[in-house]
């Protein structure tokens, strides 16, 4: 097979996990001779840098000819503290996803049994715990009019869902939900916002088209917590944008590490795969920050190609990483790899250069020097 794939680094820790993916992606492609064709883009603090724009239009033509789109992370503290700031990094991812039309960002979150003494969640709550999250990624607050007052002392942000967005993020995500654990759950604020209410009669009307998916309807706030009490409960949650923004992060912190998950935008033209972790700046260049998220967003994207063996014999070398503990800071911070070399064993993994009996000694030279 041969495709098109556009690379987008991105900032602070993007360039460096992103690495890691292509790498994979190379193995990959040697050992089930498919060609990579790669075409490296610009977005966000790199791309102001660069360019002057978050967002150039030659990024957004690139992605729009491509199969598929790898992307880092995104975002610069110099940004971040600057309210007045006229463009922002993140304006280009939000700008890509408009562009692209990519309407639902799939989060799963799987908690490691090797990673359960991470979590802060007690490993008896988290046995069993099998997830998804569909957050519609185009609409909502995300995208509604902004204002600020002449006199700068007010501003609103509008927030605005027609049943449309709100059908087609459904349609996604209660077909995963039938090829799952066939349960659904609508996270929303319909107790106080029109927009929610609207989510929850479309996705009633729906759910009679889904008779063998069992539905229920939570509020966010409830969410928040029952995420954390009881996780085994969910199977597919579907919620709006800011809403799935913070319950993902949130539920990250179940897989032990933010820097474990990956994330997949799907929508009508190409589809983006991306960790769900920010750009961690404190960590950018030192080889430090953890690149599974961004391998299994490699992951993913192997699987929307439809090479399904692939993907999963990715999957199955992360898990031989993090069982053999071969693992980034954020998990072991005494004990750790480096970024570059988690990609390495994961490459090694699938090209089968891993000898029958391990000795970490061989690969001492590879790991922190601090022990
Ligand atoms: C995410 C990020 C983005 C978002 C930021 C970087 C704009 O937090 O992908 O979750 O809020 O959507
Ligand atoms: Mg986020």
């Amino acid at each position: 097979m041969e495709k098109n794939i556009v690379v987008i680094k991105g900032d602070g820790i993007g360039p460096e996990v992103t690495d890691q993916s292509v790498k994979v992606l190379n193995v990959i492609a040697q050992r089930f001779n498919h060609t990579f064709h790669y075409t490296y883009s610009l977005l966000g603090a790199d791309a102001i840098d660069k360019t002057g724009s978050p967002l150039p239009a030659e990024t957004v033509d690139a992605c729009l000819e491509s199969d598929a789109i790898l992307f880092g992370a995104i975002g610069h503290p110099k940004y971040d503290n600057d309210p007045n700031a006229k463009v922002r990094p993140e304006q280009g991812l939000l700008g890509l996803r408009k562009a692209l039309k990519l309407y639902a960002n799939i989060r799963p979150v799987t908690p490691y049994p090797a990673l359960h003494f991470l979590s802060p969640v007690k490993s008896k709550l988290l046995e069993g715990t099998d997830m998804v999250i569909y957050r519609e990624l185009t609409g909502g607050i995300y995208f509604g009019k902004k204002e600020l007052s002449e006199d700068g002392n007010s501003a609103s942000d509008e927030c605005v869902y027609s049943a449309s967005e709100i059908t087609r993020i459904g349609k996604l995500a209660f077909e995963a939900a039938r090829s799952r654990r066939k349960k659904l759950t609508l996270v929303d604020k319909a107790n106080v916002l029109e927009t929610s209410r609207l989510w929850r009669k479309v996705i009633q009307q729906m759910a009679s088209e889904y008779p063998d998916v069992a539905v229920d309807y939570m509020f966010v706030d409830n969410a928040a917590m029952q995420l954390i009490i009881n996780p085994k409960q969910f199977d597919v949650i579907l919620t709006e944008n800011m809403f799935g923004d913070i319950l993902s992060d949130e539920a990250s912190v179940l897989s032990g590490s933010l820097g474990m998950l990956p994330s997949a935008s799907v929508g009508e033209r190409t589809a983006l795969f991306e960790p769900i972790h920010g750009s961690y700046p404190q960590a950018a260049g030192k080889d430090i920050a953890n690149p599974v998220g961004s391998i299994l967003s490699a992951a993913l994207l192997l699987e929307y190609l439809g090479l399904k063996d692939e993907a999963k014999l990715v999957q199955e070398a992360v898990l031989w990483t993090l069982e053999n503990k071969f693992v980034t800071k954020d998990i072991d911070p005494i004990n750790f790899y480096f970024t570059s070399t988690i990609g390495d064993l994961v490459c090694d993994y699938i090209s089968n250069n891993i000898p029958g009996v391990l000795h970490s000694d061989n690969i001492v030279l590879r790991k922190s020097t601090i022990i």
